[in-house]
């Protein structure tokens, strides 16, 4: 089912909206992120920091473990924000690809502009993917 520009925006603005209650006091690059499943539920997710760095937890991660969590695995679009429009990091991609290629990806900057609409295949290529396990 095709995304109007109206629920786009809405997601995005969802995202904009959670990246507020980003904990982000050593990179201060606060990302937000709104994910649809393809039941219509939202959940939202920020990245989590740690004063040991590596212990960090990316946005997109957490409203994907949240929606996980929660019984959903099939997702539709998931958005990122950030100030600048950054793309998602590269284990954010390996964690989206285990729940679907097609998944549309909206990326934005912080004024909710939508910066770049793409997919989880086009974003990681030759994908690792749970049918790789399958004999
Ligand atoms: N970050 C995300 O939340 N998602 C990404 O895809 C890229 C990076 C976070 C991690 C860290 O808190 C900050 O942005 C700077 O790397």
């Amino acid at each position: 089912m095709a995304l109007t520009k109206e629920e786009k925006q809405a997601l995005i603005d969802l995202a904009n909206t959670a990246r507020q209650r980003a904990y982000a006091p050593y990179s201060n690059y606060p990302v937000g992120s709104a994910l649809r499943t393809k039941t219509g539920r939202i959940f939202t997710g920020v990245n989590v920091e740690n004063a040991a760095y590596p212990q960090t937890m990316c946005a997109e991660r957490v409203a994907i473990f949240k929606a996980v969590s929660e019984g959903e695995k099939e997702f539709e679009v998931i958005t990122v924000v950030t100030d600048n429009g950054g793309s998602p990091c590269g284990g954010c991609r390996q964690v989206m690809a285990e729940f679907g290629l097609d998944t549309i990806v909206l990326l934005a900057d912080g004024s909710g502009k939508l910066i770049k609409e793409t997919t989880v295949r086009n974003l990681l290529p030759e994908a690792f993917t749970p049918d790789h396990l399958k004999s």
